[in-house]
Order: structure tokens, then C-alpha cells, then sequence
């Protein structure tokens, strides 16, 4: 990907991937055509900002009580530096380059916010994001984050297991997956003011998958309150997968019986899949997934399987062919 503003740490993409195959990248965005369409407006509605209070610091503070949670990590898997995290990003709501998110997010308003949960459950709703949040523990899950363009980084989340939050709205049997939607506000969003991608950005997860205690909704990390350019107020995380699975500022979660349609397979489904299980065997068509770059290092190392989170997902996938359902 192209960057604006270039750190030490930075990586340009052609250390990643070859410059081509990025180009072709964006060249997949530009040459679509899409129309933006009905673009809605904000649907985060009536929730007060007081309501907030209850869990969310105040400007610039730390989440007051987060648990320890897993954080099962190598001895060269050091958390990613701060500024990295929240300056290197991919949120095309802001635009293209890797840079864009942590200069446009600031206009972005991740407060109040509500969360519509609805499809094959018994008890739908329309949910304010702090009793998204309240009735359960906030924990820190330090976890590796691996991208589909070949660098990664380790992320110190606070967040809530989707478990939880997906028991409490009843998910009938007929519910084989999960759909998550983000927010599509282009008055804040520059980027929804271009067709880049079909808006809103779609992601989805089997229910099995959605229901393993890797899988979280985070909400800040190191400590604090996710910025805007790190998906505000409340993202997916799935650390054995791609970082694409990783949907941003969440507004709505269905309980569906087809597989979703999630925007990179709609975008390109021969290279981008619905699995998008790290996978250093099945490489991209146009690069190796074998290794990558850390970013804040300069030696590329191995990709592992599920990103090194085998023990605990493998089973999901047992029979499966991992190279078709890529
Ligand atoms: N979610 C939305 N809504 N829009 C996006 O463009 N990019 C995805 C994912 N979630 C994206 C998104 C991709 S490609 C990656 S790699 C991760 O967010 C990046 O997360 P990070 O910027 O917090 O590292």
C-alpha cells in the first residue's frame, strides 16, 4: 500500500508485496466502478453521552478495570509500539493509504453509538454500545495480528469475548453465521465519499467460529479507548484469521443462515476468501504467504498456521480443504 507519511518503522508495500501486485490492488478498487448508491446517513442514534460514563474513561484516560485475559505469545512477539498500531492501518472509510485513517479520524464522532442486533435471534434489538459493554468483564487479550498483505504486528486489545455478547441476544439453530456491519457516515468518512469499496464493509464468521473464545469485540488497546483510525468505538478481532475479518466501527450484527457476503470476497473472491484463515501453505495468487514482516522489525520471519492459534481453532476445520475455502 502506498504511505503517506513514511516512519522509520514504517514498510512501504513493495517490501511486502511487489509493487505490481499492490498496484493491482488498487487498481481492483479503482477499476470497479461502484456506485456508493444510497449512502444512509448515521444510524447511531438517541443513546446520551452520559450514558457512557458507566464504562467508557474520560478524554485521553484508561479503561478503569481490565482483567488479564489469554495472551499466548512467543518469545519474539513483543506488542507492536503505540504509535504504530494507530498510524499504520488499513480503514478505507478514510482512504487508501496506510496513513489516511490517522490523519482523517479525527473528524470521526465514535460517541454515542448503538449496535443493531437482529436475523435469526429471540431477542433483536437496538442496543446502546455501553450495555454492549457493561454486563461483561473487559479484558486485555494480547493477541497477533496477521495481514492478507503479508505484515503483522502484536496488539494489546481490551475487549469483551463475542461469545458473551452473542449468547445474551439468543441465536436461534437455523443461525449458521454472523454478519457485521460498519457504520457508513461519508460526512465523517471521506473515504464512503468514493465508491473505493461497496459500502458499508461487510464481514462475517460461521457461528462456530464467532462463538470460540478467541473471537472478540475489542474496544480499546493498551488500556485505552480504540481511536477512530483502530475501528471506534467497538471492532472484530479473530486473531487466527487475515486482518480483513477484522470489521471496524461495528453498527449492526445479524444472525443469518447464508454464508455473508463479506466485501473483500465480493471484491475479489479469487483472491480473497470467506475463510481467510492464515494460511502459510495457500499463498496469495500474486504473493507468498509463507513469511512476513513485523512491522518495527526488518527481518521478514515464518508465517504460522492460524497465525500460531493451531491448538485452539484447528478442530473448526477439520475435513475442510483449506486451499478451496481459502
Ligand atoms: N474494517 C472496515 N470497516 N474497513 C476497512 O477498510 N480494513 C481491514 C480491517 N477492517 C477495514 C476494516 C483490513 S484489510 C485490515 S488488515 C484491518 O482492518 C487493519 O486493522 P488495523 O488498521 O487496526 O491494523
Amino acid at each position: 500500500m502506498l504511505i503517506r507519511h513514511r516512519k522509520r518503522s514504517d514498510i512501504a508495500s513493495h517490501e511486502i508485496t511487489s509493487e505490481s501486485a499492490y498496484l493491482n490492488r488498487r487498481e481492483l478498487i479503482k477499476g470497479t466502478g461502484l456506485i456508493a448508491g444510497s449512502l444512509a446517513l448515521s444510524s447511531a442514534i438517541g443513546a446520551s453521552r452520559s450514558a457512557y460514563a458507566a464504562v467508557m474513561p474520560a478524554p485521553g484516560g484508561k479503561f478503569a478495570d481490565v482483567a488479564k485475559g489469554y495472551a499466548k505469545l512467543g518469545g519474539n512477539d513483543a506488542p507492536t509500539s503505540f504509535e504504530d498500531i494507530t498510524t499504520y492501518n488499513n480503514f478505507y472509510e478514510f482512504g487508501l493509504d496506510k496513513g489516511d485513517p490517522a490523519e482523517h479520524a479525527h473528524n470521526f464522532k465514535p460517541l454515542p453509538w448503538t449496535v443493531k442486533v437482529d436475523g435469526l435471534c429471540n431477542k433483536p434489538g437496538t442496543i446502546d454500545f455501553n450495555d454492549l459493554i457493561k454486563p461483561a468483564a473487559l479484558e486485555e487479550r494480547i493477541y497477533r495480528m496477521r495481514c492478507v498483505e503479508a505484515w503483522s504486528m502484536v496488539i494489546p486489545w481490551v475487549g469483551i469475548s463475542l461469545a458473551s455478547v452473542i449468547n445474551r441476544f439468543e441465536p436461534q439453530g437455523s443461525a449458521k453465521f454472523i454478519r457485521f456491519e460498519t457504520i457508513v457516515r461519508p460526512t465523517e468518512m471521506r473515504g464512503q465519499r468514493s465508491a473505493n469499496l461497496p459500502w458499508p464493509y461487510i464481514e462475517g464468521l460461521r457461528m462456530d467460529e464467532a462463538m470460540n473464545p478467541l473471537s472478540i469485540l475489542a474496544v480499546g488497546l493498551y488500556g485505552q479507548p480504540l481511536l477512530g483510525q483502530s475501528g471506534a468505538p467497538i471492532r472484530l478481532v479473530v486473531p487466527w484469521k487475515y486482518g480483513f475479518k477484522g470489521v471496524k466501527s461495528i453498527v449492526r450484527i445479524s444472525f443469518v443462515e447464508e454464508q455473508p457476503q463479506n466485501t473483500w470476497k465480493v471484491m475479489n473472491g479469487s483472491e480473497y476468501g470467506f475463510y481467510a484463515n492464515v494460511n502459510p501453505k495457500v499463498d496469495h495468487p500474486r504473493w507468498s504467504q509463507a513469511s512476513e514482516r513485523r512491522i518495527g522489525e526488518f527481518r521478514r520471519r515464518p508465517t504460522l498456521m492460524f497465525n500460531g492459534y493451531e491448538e485452539e481453532v484447528a478442530d473448526l476445520y477439520k475435513g475442510m480443504n483449506l486451499s478451496r475455502l481459502y
